[in-house]
């Protein structure tokens, strides 16, 4: 696994088209619900152009020439589409959270049970934090990309296509125009979002800098006031305090050019169709609606570029994350069974380790050429000091981990040539550090068979001498 998966915060991915796919893959399963979730937005975005439409057709063929029948039959039109709007954006939001849920789900499945089958070399290498990040953030971004991120961008691209389409149907030299102007905003937008991103990533790293030093600060009040810390400690938090000044004023400072940027540019567009169109209009080849209609659409538009550019900006930091929850996903197990493994009804005989190598990292040996008997039947203690590699026999006894170099039988047999599970079903493990599973002693008694009965649970409390203080 690559060192910089560890930098929570860091990403250094670029956009890789394999990772959007497999993230696009997630929605595989669903494809019915997909279909469903782009039809109604392409209805919505329909509607939502359809009405600047008929605002138009008001102007024009009603309050223009002053026909009050035109407007209420416009009007009537408007009112029944408003009510098929109201539908199809209740059902896109609830397929919406749907999708979202259910992709999550899949990927929560998919991780623990991937997780639960990792060795424990696995979890030597892998920070706690780091897994947990991938479960709780990384996987809540990559749900949240493929629905509520693809909801924004297919909705944006619908509904810039459909008033594109509107606008070229009302006046073609005025929509060329408009045609002209879309991508440019769209790619100062897009470089803005990134930047405030960043900026706010910023702050937040920063800021769990600062939470780190309140920790410390707070937990250990006893040794600072020993050691006469404060001016030490109220210089360097005051570093950061300030590193965080400085990056919240440049993350608002972004913030709040971001719109004006945007409406400036759109302000181009906008006097571009006063001027052209005050001059198809004298031609009369352009209504006073049309110029209105125009100038709906491209005000309106400014929503679906933000959102475009929200989507465009926040889907690097999505792509990291599904790369880190793809990398957990992926991961192989270590410790595995051989194909030809075969599942015995009973372990009994010696147990042999021979010429047992063995070490957690390469330049750090445990144990070399290591040699122990044990009999059948035999009880053996093994005392050494501390960091002697005690518990790593029993880590190795137990297939946690495998010898690396020489071999470890039982009654014979490689144990390397049995399945794990006729291994492990059949040790029995009192841990150093007793760990208790949420639940009820019965149930943590019972926690490694399922199927014992209460009569079983408790005999085992009295061999282990626990019956007495648990009752
Ligand atoms: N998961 C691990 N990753 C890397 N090194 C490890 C790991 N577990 C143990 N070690 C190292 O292997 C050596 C043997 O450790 P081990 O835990 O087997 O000792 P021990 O005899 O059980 O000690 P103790 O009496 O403290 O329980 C030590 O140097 C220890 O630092
Ligand atoms: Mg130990």
């Amino acid at each position: 696994m690559p060192e910089n998966q560890f930098k929570e915060e860091e990403f250094t991915t670029q956009f890789n088209g394999k990772t959007i796919l497999r993230i696009v893959a997630q929605l595989k399963p669903y494809w019915k619900k997909v279909i469903l979730f782009v039809v109604t937005i392409a209805v919505i975005a329909f509607l939502d152009s359809y009405f600047t439409y008929l605002s138009k057709r008001i102007v024009d063929e009603g309050i223009v020439p002053k026909n009050m029948d035109a407007i209420i039959h416009v009007i009537k039109i408007y009112g029944s589409l408003m009510l098929a709007q109201a539908v199809a954006v209740f059902g896109m939001i609830v397929i919406t959270g749907i999708l979202g849920e259910q992709i999550h789900y899949n990927l929560r499945k998919v991780m623990f049970e991937n997780l639960q089958n990792q060795s424990l070399s696995y979890f030597d290498k892998t920070p706690v934090g780091w897994i947990m990040s991938r479960f709780t953030s990384d996987s809540e971004r990559i749900a949240d990309l493929i629905t509520w991120g693809l909801l924004d961008v297919t909705w944006a691209v619908f509904n810039i296509a459909v008033s594109l389409l509107f606008m070229l149907k009302i006046n073609w030299k005025l929509a060329l125009v408009v045609i002209a102007i879309v991508p440019v905003i769209i790619i100062v937008a897009i470089q803005f979002k990134k930047k405030i991103i960043l900026e706010y990533r910023n702050v937040r790293k920063i800021n769990s800098k600062i939470t780190g030093a309140y920790n410390e600060n707070i937990s250990g009040v006893r040794i600072v006031k020993a050691l006469r810390r404060e001016e030490a400690n109220l210089r360097k938090f005051g570093t950061l305090t300030g590193e965080m000044y400085e990056a919240s004023y440049k993350a608002a400072w972004l913030s709040a050019l971001f719109l004006p940027a945007v409406q400036l540019l759109s302000a181009f567009a906008l006097g571009a169709i006063v001027w052209l169109g005050g001059v198809e209009f004298n031609l009369k080849l352009m209504t006073v609606g049309g110029i209105q209609a125009f100038f709906s659409y491209v005000t309106f538009m400014l929503w679906p570029i933000q959102d475009l550019a929200r989507v465009y900006a926040n889907m690097q930091q999505s792509i990291a994350s599904a790369e880190r929850v793809f990398s957990l996903t992926d991961s192989v197990p270590e410790i595995n069974d051989r194909p030809n493994a075969i599942s015995v009804p009973s372990i009994k005989g010696d147990i042999i380790f021979k010429n047992v190598d063995f070490h957690y990292e390469p330049n750090n040996p445990v144990l070399k050429k290591f040699n122990l008997k044990v009999s059948q039947g035999e009880t053996i203690a093994l005392v050494g000091p501390t960091g002697g590699g005690k518990s790593t026999i029993v880590n190795l006894l137990c297939r946690f981990y495998e010898p690396k170099g020489g071999e470890i039988t039982i009654n014979g047999k490689n144990y390397l040539n049995l399945t794990l599970q006729s291994i492990q079903s059949r040790l029995g493990i009192v841990l150093q550090t007793p760990h208790l599973f949420s639940g009820t002693i019965r149930e943590n008694i019972r926690y490694g068979k399922l199927s014992a009965t209460d009569t079983e649970v408790e005999e085992a409390a009295k061999v282990s001498g626990a019956h007495e203080f648990i009752m």
